[in-house]
């Protein structure tokens, strides 16, 4: 038994049943037993793998969409570069690098990295070297001002609620404990407040057993980013989800680099949902802000130039580092791969001009 297994079910002895959001908030980020708080998950050694880890490549490319967006806003000359989720701190050190080329951008640019997670602080710390950067808990501190920010892999790990559609009408997932002292899943009694939030021609065509994810975090998150950039700035949300709202149970916990079972060991496995794109560009335009995409990973990698950057790396080395190089980029954009799975989303100010490697919003 974890020891965040025996707060859950202290706290379900005294509350009740919790929701499936409240449990995946605690597995991941409970100040002392918290999955993200207790380790630095990524790499082989580790339970999962992410883009930037796989090429530096992907980085690269962000890097260069982040400048382009700077300048296509007039080259502001105090900004600030946020990460939601840095992991390690690669992604940032590969931005950084390459920001390089833009002229007045890394001048400008001041560092902010919300993150949750005191060891993953740690290895940004080394990652980043000596450059000045500021750590936050959530956006809300991050000082005003034209923003651009970029969030890989973060959406996935913040909390949802799970919507279940009963011949009663619609019920809440809830994580309970059973006879034998083990964690179960079951359902809300009565019918959940939540339902509301629910697209309504998602609420009118479940059927018995489907299960919709709502995450309101993901929303107020999503709310913040575009609020922040009305005066100037740009997002870059990258994914795995679902580019249409729709019912279906993407709830999963993987260790060690396979899945695992949600309730089995809290706290010592990565839990994550896919993300509703369709709701995150909604979130977007109430707050006044103009969405673009989501495109798939691999359309973007290749609008933004992977293969020639694939050329230019491969030109320099061994013929074996240059398979491990095509291997790498065939990950990132595969179609089998990470290539459409992952799904990029942009931001900006209504009016802006439409980013690099996105097409005009219908
Ligand atoms: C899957 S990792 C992705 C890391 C990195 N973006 C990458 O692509 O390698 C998720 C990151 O989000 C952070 N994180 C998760 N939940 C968070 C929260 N509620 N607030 C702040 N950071 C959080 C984790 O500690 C970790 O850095």
């Amino acid at each position: 038994v974890t020891p965040l297994e025996k707060h859950l079910k202290r706290r379900i002895a005294l509350e009740g049943p919790m929701t499936v959001a409240g449990f995946m908030a605690e597995a991941l980020t409970h100040p002392q037993h918290g999955y993200y708080v207790t380790r630095d998950p990524l790499g082989a050694a580790g339970d999962f793998i992410t883009a930037p880890e796989i090429s530096q490549v992907f980085g690269e490319l962000v890097g260069l969409w982040l400048a382009e967006a700077w300048r296509q806003s007039g080259s502001p000359t105090t900004a600030n570069l946020v990460e939601l989720g840095p992991g390690r701190g690669t992604l940032m050190a590969d931005i950084l690098r390459v920001a390089k080329m833009m002229p007045g951008f890394e001048q400008a640019v001041s560092v902010h990295l919300v993150e949750a997670s005191p060891p993953l602080r740690g290895k940004q710390r080394e990652a980043l070297g000596d450059r000045a950067v500021t750590w936050h808990d959530s956006l809300e501190t991050v000082p005003d001002g034209p923003t651009f920010l970029i969030a890989n892999e973060f959406f996935d790990a913040l909390p949802i609620h799970q919507l279940m559609r009963t011949e009663e009408g619609w019920r809440e997932r809830v994580v309970a404990v059973q006879d034998d002292d083990t964690l179960i899943f079951g359902l809300s009694p009565g019918a959940s407040p939540l339902v509301s939030l629910v697209p309504p021609d998602v609420r009118d065509s479940a059927k018995p057993g489907e299960i919709f994810e709502l995450s309101p975090v993901s929303i107020a998150i999503m709310r913040q980013i575009c609020s922040r950039i009305s005066t100037g700035g740009a997002a870059l949300i990258i994914d795995y989800g679902h580019p249409e709202s729709a019912t279906g149970d993407t709830l999963q916990a993987v260790s060690n680099h396979e899945f695992a079972d949600i309730l089995a060991a809290p706290g010592s496995a990565d839990i994550t949902a896919h993300v509703d794109f369709e709701m995150l560009a909604r979130a977007a335009r109430e707050e006044a802000a103009v969405a673009f995409g989501p495109v798939a990973q691999g359309s973007l990698l290749t609008r933004l130039g992977i293969d020639v950057r694939r050329q230019q790396l491969s030109k320099r080395v061994a013929p074996a580092q240059a398979k491990a190089i095509n291997s790498a980029i065939g990950r990132l954009i595969g179609p089998k791969e990470m290539g459409t799975l992952f799904k990029a989303l942009a931001v900006l100010p209504a009016g802006a001009q439409t980013p690099p490697g996105f097409e005009e919003p219908a």
